[in-house]
């Protein structure tokens, strides 16, 4: 058959007016279906500013609702309606600086302590509108004596888009001058400081502490029953006797989330993500961005979704998608019909505590759900949190807990020489900035448009055994203890 000129170009023509009326009627369908979620998204021209100073936009953006430094707080007795604008009723400046306490007086330590409970006052409201709605975010951060990395947490933390809307909780269970004047140079958000009341550093020679009375660690139970040490009946699992400098992080990590979410005038009644951060932990800028886009989809589709975690201990973490989404937004990107979306891609699997553990989120619901647990986290025989709340996962909560995951992790670990990794290379700055140029060699994935759940995964491991080093009872009492209100007494409740 011959070709017949007239024949191609009609071809052509009917093809591109078929391919035009697709492209068009997708347009259109997509437009309808994926509207632009307006406020929390930055815009284009800003992410090309961004890739090239990361910190003046989010400087900037932070800058809006920031004023000059000043050093005021405000009293929360004071505050007006809890749930909506947080406000300063009475409009006064409340001048209170930290006065140096001395550090070898437990006494003065206790009554530091006690008073800062008390008083709840909040820096900065006075340059930051705090304004809880379902989106907002508190922070938590467990802050023991590193102040170094201490430092580069809240050095990131600054340097974050949104920051200023966050309300950061700073929950200690050490007191210093030092930690306390870095922590009142917070500048960028509202925080409130709270104190962990049974920390070893006021109570160091009676429980919690380690009283001298308590049975070595080693001892044997017959032994341990014939010089009758304190808690000669209660050994753990291995036969081994508590240690109180390991039994504290579990307590305060407890203490500090039934304390937030029940006790804390200002946040318990607030019904957002609390953020469990710690104090060796880096924060990428985009976090708060990130994060509230995993609630977005996490409140569509997956209800039973009950952490949302930002960071990973992936050595090589993934940024950007891993699949498109399909032809049709592909041909539309080629094509030039719509602005190509910066994707990211998110895992839905089962809660493992060591892979989840950095940077979770959680909201009120799933407190609840956790905390109907508590007999099974206080009593389980294991001082990790993370490896408890694993076992309450498996053992008491029906479908057991379920994580959103970043892939492109938000929040990272730079604290290498934990508790338990004394004497390892404890530099942080080299860890930084090797966070820092693999955020920079990623910017073009940062402030994702959209995440996309790559993959589901439905198994569920079988139940932990723990590790030990919970055993005594009066370990599981005080834990148990953080479930009853634990202010000290305010006439105004
Ligand atoms: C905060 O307010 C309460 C109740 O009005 C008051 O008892 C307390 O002394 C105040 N604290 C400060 C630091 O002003
Ligand atoms: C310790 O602090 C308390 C409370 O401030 C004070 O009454 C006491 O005199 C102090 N003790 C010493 C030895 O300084």
């Amino acid at each position: 058959m011959r070709i017949h000129p007239s024949r191609v170009i009609r071809a052509l023509l009917s093809a591109t007016v078929v391919l035009f009326i697709i492209f068009n009627v997708h347009l259109f369908v997509y437009q309808h279906t994926h509207p632009m979620d307006g406020a929390d998204t930055l815009q284009g021209g800003q992410r090309a500013t961004f890739s090239q100073e990361i910190r003046s936009v989010v400087k900037a953006q932070n800058a809006l609702t920031g004023d000059k430094l000043s050093n005021q707080r405000t009293n929360v007795s004071d505050i007006a309606n809890i749930k909506g604008m947080v406000t300063n009723k009475a409009n006064k400046k409340i001048e209170h600086t930290w006065e140096d306490i001395d550090e070898s007086n437990k006494t003065a330590i206790k009554l530091a302590m006690d008073r800062v409970n008390q008083e709840e006052l909040v820096y900065n409201l006075d340059k930051f509108k705090l304004q809880f709605t379902p989106n907002s975010v508190v922070i938590v951060v467990q802050v023991h004596d590193r102040i170094q990395y201490l430092k580069f947490l809240l050095r990131s933390l600054s340097e974050a888009y949104d920051i200023h809307k966050a309300l950061l909780i700073i929950s200690h269970d050490f007191l210093s001058n030092e930690l306390n004047r870095v922590v009142q140079s917070i500048d960028f958000c509202p925080v409130v400081q709270i104190y962990y009341p049974y920390s070893m550093q006021v109570f160091p020679d009676v429980f919690p502490g380690k009283d001298p009375k308590d049975c070595p660690r080693d001892i044997k139970k017959e032994k341990a029953r014939e010089i009758k040490c304190n808690n000669a009946d209660h050994p753990d699992k291995y036969g081994h006797y508590r240690e109180a400098k390991y039994a504290q992080t579990k307590h305060h990590w407890f203490w500090k989330i039934n304390y937030v979410f029940d006790e804390l005038s200002l946040t318990k009644g607030f019904d957002g993500l609390v953020l469990l951060l710690e104090e060796d932990h880096y924060v990428a800028p985009d976090f708060l961005h990130s994060l509230s886009h995993m609630k977005n989809i996490r409140d569509e589709s997956q209800k039973s979704v009950g952490i949302l975690t930002l960071g990973t201990y992936d050595k090589k973490p993934t940024y950007g998608p891993q699949s498109r989404q399909g032809l049709i937004v592909f041909l539309k990107e080629l094509f030039g019909y719509a602005k190509p979306e910066h994707l990211q891609d998110v895992d839905i699997t089962e809660w493992i505590s060591s892979k989840h553990n950095m940077g979770m989120a959680m909201d009120r619901n799933w407190w609840e759900i956790i905390r109907k647990c508590a007999q099974v986290f206080c009593k389980f025989d294991d001082y990790n949190w993370d490896w408890s709340l694993q076992y309450v996962s498996s053992t008491c909560i029906a479908g057991g807990l379920k994580v959103m995951l970043m892939k492109g992790p938000r929040v990272f670990h730079i604290g290498e020489c934990g508790v338990h990794h004394k004497g390892k290379n404890c530099d942080p700055h080299a860890k930084v900035q090797q966070i820092s140029s693999m955020l920079a060699a990623n910017r073009q994935h940062l402030f994702p448009d959209k995440l996309q759940v790559s993959h589901v995964i439905n198994k569920k491991s079988k139940s932990p055994k723990g590790n030990g080093g919970w055993g005594d009872i009066r370990d599981h009492e005080l834990c148990l203890s953080f479930l009853e209100h634990q202010k000290p007494t305010k006439t105004t409740r």
